[in-house]
């Protein structure tokens, strides 16, 4: 067995994810107590995947109303979870690819789909095994939690993904509210995880509750990668979840690039 000095003391984000994927599912979709295993019921889980459908309706308006319409044979949905999304996009679509780098996360989704009689989805660790090309490109709280070279890089990726024509949506965080001590507490807490384990105490969690990375994206880099494609036009839509500040861009792929 190799042993990794990085992955003991700093963050291996997909171990985390993992690790969130076989002890706090739920949680580690929508990071509110409600969610946390111990404090689930039928009432919550019903509200988890309201909320999912939610944003799907929110998604459809949205291209509906600066993209006109969109073809539904098929959507991929990156960093899909235990389904939340998935399973409304599958009410809409042919059908739908969920891609997700944990395969616990992706066990709990296959649960979710049986409960909710959704047969139309399959499933995939990474955007490699994608084969096909979509009509709508999804991804939503997700690339906030990657590396941002990494994710430039799964952006690029999901945007070869799109047909000619087709949508993409993407989430990603552009900036937080915090002080240099909150950042360096942040710093620590990435690099070094007994420091993390620590304060994972100190907030009344358990102990070896894995790490949820958070990093920013530049929407000026964003954008300019877009131009390289050309792609000019897009939609932006901005949310502020206690101070941090995301955006999700909406545009149309070129028919010819
Ligand atoms: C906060 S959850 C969001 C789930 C879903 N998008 C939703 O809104 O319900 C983030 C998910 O992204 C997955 N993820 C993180 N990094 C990933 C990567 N590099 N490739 C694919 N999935 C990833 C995690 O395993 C986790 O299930």
């Amino acid at each position: 067995m190799r042993f990794s000095l990085w992955a003991w003391l700093g963050d291996d984000s997909k171990s985390s994810w993992e690790w969130f994927g076989s002890n706090d599912p739920y949680y580690g979709v929508l990071s509110g107590d409600e969610y946390r295993k111990g404090n689930l019921s039928d009432e919550r889980i019903k509200n988890f995947f309201s909320s999912g459908a939610a944003h799907v309706d929110h998604v459809a308006r949205t291209v509906e109303a600066h993209f006109g319409g969109l073809r539904t044979k098929n959507c991929l949905d990156f960093g899909c979870g235990v389904g939340r999304l998935v399973i409304p996009f599958a009410g809409r679509f042919e059908y739908v690819t969920g891609v997700d780098v944990a395969p616990s996360m992706v066990r709990e989704a296959q649960l979710n789909c049986e409960k909710f009689g959704v047969r139309n989805v399959d499933f995939v660790s990474s955007l490699r095994d994608v084969r096909e090309q979509f009509d709508l490109v999804h991804s939503y709280i997700v690339l906030q939690h990657i590396p941002v070279s990494q994710g430039f890089t799964e952006m690029d990726a999901m945007v070869e993904k799109a047909r000619p024509g087709g949508i993409c949506f993407f989430h990603f965080t552009i900036g937080r509210n915090a002080g240099v001590v909150r950042k360096m507490g942040t710093f620590f807490r990435k690099n070094f995880k007994p420091i993390h384990y620590f304060l994972n105490l100190v907030e009344g969690k358990q102990a070896n509750e894995a790490y949820m990375q958070s990093t920013e994206y530049s929407l000026n880099k964003f954008i300019a990668r877009l131009f390289g494609k050309r792609i000019r036009e897009f939609w932006i839509e901005s949310e502020n979840h206690g101070g941090r500040y995301s955006v999700s861009v909406t545009f149309r792929v070129p028919e010819i690039y």
